[in-house]
Order: structure tokens, then sequence, then C-alpha cells
């Protein structure tokens, strides 16, 4: 895995390129202890997380690997990947996928547990677990009918074929297509709007949407006012408005 820090910004790359970044127990780990670092630091506000290469964004779980697992050790390599992916929806600042290429299976899982999707002209995404007479491990049988519906998630995940970006973007499952010699530049871009506005607003606002989505929306607005109270607390808010009111640049607070 590379880490990198630049401009506040923790840019991530599975770097096992010879394998189209295929995940193992090893990126996994790696991937829960950078998340685990940086959860709290000031250094960094907001993370993009890509593949190595020109080919693929990730190309799923690593089935070499897979092929001598027993099944308590299948259970726990989904599990290890489960943890981090509800890590990854709770994560307090905001991760972009910048996906470049193939984000198949356990690819295109994580690409889901990122808050922004990002898509080069070449990605393909798809589950194409059910062909290797497997499901997928990493939340792809429950986020992807979340992002995309039931109709399109049933296609995908029962005919394992892939899509093309277009195809993705139609159905929600990437916001926005580049070229990929443009992709990650786009991607600092969106990085930059985020780190310049409020990180308490920031890691609040993805609380709210992912304990919110699962609870009914009574629950969830009552959810919403508690936390609209709180931030009333936070000092960023006396910057945000008073920057506002003064007609100037806010400079927000760690
Ligand atoms: N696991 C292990 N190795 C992989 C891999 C994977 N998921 N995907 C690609 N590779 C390896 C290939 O074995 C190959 O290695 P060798 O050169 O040593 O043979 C190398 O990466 C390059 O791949 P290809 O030669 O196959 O490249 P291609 O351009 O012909 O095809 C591809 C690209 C269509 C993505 C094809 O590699 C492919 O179908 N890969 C598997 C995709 C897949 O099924 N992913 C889901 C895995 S299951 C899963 O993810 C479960 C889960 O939910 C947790």
């Amino acid at each position: 895995m590379k880490v990198e820090i630049r401009n506040r910004i923790c840019f991530i790359s599975v770097d096992r390129e010879e394998h189209l970044n295929a995940i193992n127990l090893n990126v996994l780990s790696d991937l829960k202890s950078i998340l685990a670092e940086y959860e709290k630091s000031k250094e960094i506000r907001s993370l993009i997380l890509t593949g190595e290469g020109k080919k693929a964004f990730i190309a799923g779980a690593d089935i070499k690997a897979m092929s001598s697992m027993s099944p308590k050790e299948a259970y726990n390599f989904s599990k290890l990947g489960n943890d981090i992916t509800l890590l990854m929806d709770n994560y307090p600042k905001p991760i972009i996928a910048a996906i470049n290429g193939y984000a198949l299976g356990g690819g295109c899982e994580i690409a889901m547990a990122c808050h922004i999707r990002l898509a080069s002209e070449n990605a393909l995404f798809g589950q194409p677990e059910s062909g290797l007479g497997l499901i997928p491990g990493f939340g792809g049988t429950q986020r992807l009918p979340r992002i995309v519906g039931l109709s399109n998630a049933y296609k995908i995940l029962l005919s394992g074929a892939m899509i093309k970006a277009e195809e993705a973007k139609r159905i929600g499952l990437v916001t926005n297509i580049f070229k990929q010699e443009d992709l990650m530049n786009e991607a600092i871009s969106i990085a930059n709007k985020i780190n310049s506005k409020s990180p308490g607003s920031s890691s609040k606002i993805i609380q709210l949407v992912n304990k919110g989505i699962s609870l009914d929306l009574k629950d969830a607005l009552s959810l919403e006012s508690s936390y609209f109270e709180e931030i009333f607390k936070d000092e960023n808010k006396d910057i945000g408005i008073k920057a506002f009111l003064n007609k100037e640049k806010p400079n927000f607070k760690d």
C-alpha cells in the first residue's frame, strides 16, 4: 500500500499492480492500520483511495489467496473486509474513491464504502463472485442495493456482468467520469473543496447520512436536530457565520 500526505490529503494507493491490485489479507490489514492512524489526525482533512497503474482500481479479492482458505478463514477474511468497510462508512473524514480501472468484487465493494466515487472513462464495475461459485464478502449484497436500487443491484449481482463507467454513472454508482489522465486532479480538486469547509460539519454530515439511512425518517430527523444543536457548540460555526457576514473567506479550525 502506498501512502502519501500532501496538502492535508492522505493519498492511499493499492500497490499490487501486477495482480490488478487484488486484495489479500496484507492489503486489508494495511488499509485498516492506515485508516486507524489517520482517523483522528489533524494532519489531514480528507483521503483519496486509488489503485496503482492504469488498468485497475481493485480487481477484487485475491482469488489465488482464497483458493486455499477454509470456510472459517473465509469468514475471518469477510469479517475483516466488512469491519473495514463499516469503518470507512463512518469515517470522520471524507474518503474519495478515484476509480481508475477495474472495480470488481471486493474492489467495487471497497469503492462503495467510500463517500464519493469518481471514475475514469475506462473504469469497469461488477460483482463477478457468482461466476466463481462465491458471493460478495465485503458488503456488496448490502451496499449495492442501497446505492443503485434493488433492480439494478440484482442484475449486477446475479449476472456477474461488468458495467461501463457511463452505466455506473447512470445508475448512481459513481458521480462523475473523467479522462484517466484527469481523474486524480479532479479528485484533488474535490478534496480541496471539502478541506476548505468545516471539518466538524463534514464528520457530522457523514455520521448523519450513515446513521439516518437505516432509521425511519422521524428518528433520523430527530437525530439531525440534535446534531444541529451540537454544531452550534462548535467554534467553526462562529467562524463560518462571521466570515459570511463580513464577506470574507472562513478559515476553519481543526
Ligand atoms: N485475484 C488474484 N489475481 C488477480 C485477480 C484477482 N481478483 N484479478 C486479476 N488477477 C491477476 C491475474 O491472475 C493475472 O496474474 P498472472 O499474470 O500471474 O496470471 C494478472 O492479475 C493480470 O490479470 P489478467 O491477465 O487476467 O488481465 P486481463 O486484462 O486479461 O483481465 C480481468 C482482467 C477481467 C479483471 C481479470 O483479471 C479478472 O476477471 N479478474 C478477476 C476478477 C474477479 O473475479 N474479481 C472478484 C474476486 S471475488 C471477490 O472479490 C470476493 C469478495 O467480494 C470479497
